[in-house]
């Protein structure tokens, strides 16, 4: 992509020292532009939110980062993972920001929905109260809430999980951030409503030209919205492509397990349903070599867990961390 990156990590870690010196996240580099949109997929305790909690600072004073996150934006560059605490704060929510695996922790079920917009809008923005009420709705109408002035005196309890969620995001755009951080944004919801939201984030994406990091563990989603993908396992990225080449054409062993074990994504007349055998291994447990390779049905003993492996470009310029070239 011409465009340069407005974030890029690199070889970011995420260690916590006082938890037996686990590092569930390592090694982990990739970037985005802006307009584009790079999903981050594996399964549950691969990583993901602590990636998107690095990148936003909002992890606590137990974790400890190794590694870069660059963020350049009108020939301003810095690194996030040494802001401080009050430039972080002044990013959070103006440059960057996100939508949280779980709706309800980010919003005060003490106040009325509207309030809450509000208050965001005037946390980055110097405008009188009415302007940000009408910024506020507004929000509301870009994402799909039907009857938003009523909507904006409700409480967050008085709303369904899909209208929460568009709250949510509504928040999380009011302000027109250069990147949105998506933690898994429709997990939980119908598939209708999701394919709603998605759109709301394409079309929001588009017209403000933002970067996006969309995280989930559901191919078919991410098929719906990504540019690129990278495919996280126990840690690390294994394998990095544009979306068609990771989807049409997966390269490492896991992408393959993932793709088998996603009803929608395969081929009825000629594969079936499978999911892959084995669990995610615990940060306290990584095994040696490749982490993948105690559930690998192409595993080469010896050589696939004897020492770690790098992520190295392919002959079809995607990134692969695998002893099989494809
Ligand atoms: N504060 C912490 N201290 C120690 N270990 C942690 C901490 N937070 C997360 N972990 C561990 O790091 C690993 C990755 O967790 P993370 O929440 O990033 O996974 P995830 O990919 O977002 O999973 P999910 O799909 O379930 O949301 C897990 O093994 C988790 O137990
Ligand atoms: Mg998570």
């Amino acid at each position: 992509m011409a465009v340069s990156p407005v974030l890029t990590v690199e070889q970011l870690s995420i260690s916590f020292p006082r938890a037996g010196g686990i590092t569930p996240v390592d090694d982990l580099s990739f970037s985005i532009a802006r307009g584009e949109t790079l999903a981050l997929v594996g399964e549950s305790g691969c990583g993901k939110s602590l990636t998107s909690l690095a990148i936003m600072r909002l992890l606590d004073n137990s974790a400890s980062l190794g590694g870069r996150i660059l963020w350049r934006q009108e020939g301003r560059e810095v690194d996030l993972v040494k802001l401080g605490k009050s430039e972080m704060r002044a990013m959070r929510g103006s440059d960057i920001a996100m939508i949280f695996q779980e709706p309800m922790t980010s919003l005060n079920s003490l106040h009325r929905v509207g309030d809450q917009i509000v208050e965001a809008v005037r946390l980055h923005r110097t405008v009188s109260r009415s302007q940000a009420w009408a910024l506020a709705l507004d929000s509301l109408r870009v994402v799909g809430v039907p009857e938003p002035e009523r909507r904006m005196r409700a409480f967050p309890h008085e709303l369904s999980g899909g209208l929460r969620q568009r709250v949510m995001i509504a928040m999380s755009l009011v302000c027109e951030p250069t990147l949105l951080i998506a933690d898994e944004p429709t997990t939980a919801l119908d598939v209708t409503i999701q394919a709603q939201i998605l759109d709301a984030l394409r079309r929001l994406r588009d017209e403000l030209n933002m970067a996006m990091l969309f995280i989930s563990h559901d191919l078919g989603v991410v098929s719906e919205i990504a540019d690129r993908i990278a495919i996280m396992y126990a840690g690390k990225i294994v394998e990095e492509g544009s979306t068609d080449q990771v989807l049409d054409r997966p390269a490492h062993p896991y992408t393959r397990g993932l793709l088998a074990s996603v009803p929608r994504m395969l081929d009825s007349r000629s594969q079936r349903l499978t999911p892959i055998a084995g669990t995610v291994p615990d940060p306290r447990n990584f095994p040696p070599g490749c982490r993948f390779s105690p559930r690998c049905p192409v595993v080469v003993p010896g050589r696939c867990d004897a020492s770690p492996l790098p992520l190295a470009p392919t002959s079809d310029q995607r990134l692969l961390r695998c002893v099989h070239q494809f």
